[in-house]
């Protein structure tokens, strides 16, 4: 068995991270942090943990050695700390962007501060199973994905592998993102009166994950903007591309199918009736999926590439554990084939 310690485990990342790994048959959460609730059951914050598991929460500083550490902090937390949670595990999984991305200059540009550990930056692999499978299947250290870049590459993948989408091409990704994403802290703009019924938009540009899609897919002319709408769970990016060259349909089949026919996580979704057409988040809900369809303006040769996820699984949990599959050689669907729920 594998001994997993969680830090960070109130949060909603953490309580995915719990409810993925207490049915993950060759793991055993050894310990899970909170500072506020140390002392207290893990099913406070994780209601629907009770009768499950009578863990209870402990701080940060009683963790002892474990095999893998998952860290689902808010960011900043893991950079500062990098050094003292090495010692504790020889392979950790850190969830937040602190890790992400390869150039210390990319954390003041996006970020607006300068890394605290930059030599800690090479040694982390960026963890997106279907871009980096080997390097992550090899690495002690795997930084977690930003869910809008989760669904962003995603939708990408496919048109720059193909070389549909050029490098210099104009590419927007309009993302329609739940609550959920913002955490399990309250604010002003997560009080119901002020949240609930919403269609606001929350970053039309600047998003700091635009860093991560650049990183990714290679693309330089690439643009983000983030939509708050009526979803506890789900992102949807539906990625707006102009490519400099003209496609067709049977061209972009060829492209998705080359690039997802062998990923167990994702499905290609582009139906020609019904109302389940294209991907949706609602569908996704609480699994580990994502679901990638197209659409071609055969006039204008605008392609809206699609990708929905849950943004708490796909987008953070549900990658992490995919990703510790890999690390620890134990076959990557373990704990992760669950199939979603219809009508929700
Ligand atoms: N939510 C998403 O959709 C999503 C998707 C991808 C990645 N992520 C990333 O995953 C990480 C966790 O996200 P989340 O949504 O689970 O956040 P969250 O619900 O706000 O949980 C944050 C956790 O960190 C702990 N914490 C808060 N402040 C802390 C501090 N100063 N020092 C130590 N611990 C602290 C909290 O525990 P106590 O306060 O109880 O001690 C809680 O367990 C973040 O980095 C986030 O960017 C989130």
């Amino acid at each position: 068995m594998i001994n997993v310690s969680i830090v960070g485990g109130s949060g909603y990342v953490g309580g995915e991270l719990l409810r993925l790994l207490l049915r993950h048959p060759d793991v055993t959460i050894q310990q899970v942090t909170s500072e506020r609730l140390a002392g207290k059951p893990v099913s406070g914050p994780h209601p629907h943990l009770r009768g499950v598991t009578d863990l209870l929460f402990t701080s940060q500083t009683l963790l002892t050695r474990c095999d893998v550490l998952i860290l689902a902090l808010p960011h900043g937390s893991a950079a500062h700390n990098i050094d003292v949670f090495a010692t504790l595990a020889p392979k950790i999984i850190d969830c937040s962007a602190d890790f992400r991305l390869n150039n210390p200059a990319d954390y003041v540009r996006w970020y607006g501060e300068a890394h605290p550990h930059p030599e800690w930056l090479p040694r982390f692999v960026y963890g997106l199973p279907e871009l980096n499978r080997a390097a992550i299947s090899d690495a002690d250290y795997v930084s977690g994905v930003g869910c809008n870049a989760t669904a962003t590459t995603l939708a990408l993948l496919p048109l720059v592998r193909a070389g549909i989408v050029a490098p210099t091409d104009v590419v927007v990704s309009d993302i329609k993102v739940g609550s959920s994403e913002g955490g399990a802290q309250s604010n002003d703009g997560s009080h119901h009166p002020e949240r609930s019924g919403v269609v606001r938009s929350y970053a039309p540009t600047g998003h700091r994950h635009t860093a991560e899609v650049i990183q990714s897919t290679g693309l330089t002319n690439v643009h983000l903007s983030i939509t708050s709408v009526e979803l506890v769970r789900g992102a949807v990016a539906q990625v707006h591309c102009l490519p400099s060259t003209t496609t067709d349909e049977k061209s972009l089949w060829k492209a998705y199918r080359a690039c997802y026919r062998d990923e167990p996580f994702v499905r290609i979704v582009r139906e020609r009736g019904g109302i389940h057409r294209l991907p949706e988040p609602k569908l996704l809900s609480g699994t580990n999926m994502a679901d990638v369809g197209f659409d071609l303006d055969p006039e204008s040769g605008r392609i809206v590439s699609i990708c929905a996820i849950d943004n708490l699984m796909k987008g953070a949990a549900g990658s992490a554990v995919q990703c510790l599959n890999l690390m620890c050689g134990i076959a990557e669907r373990t704990s992760l084939d669950m199939i979603g729920l219809h009508p929700l």
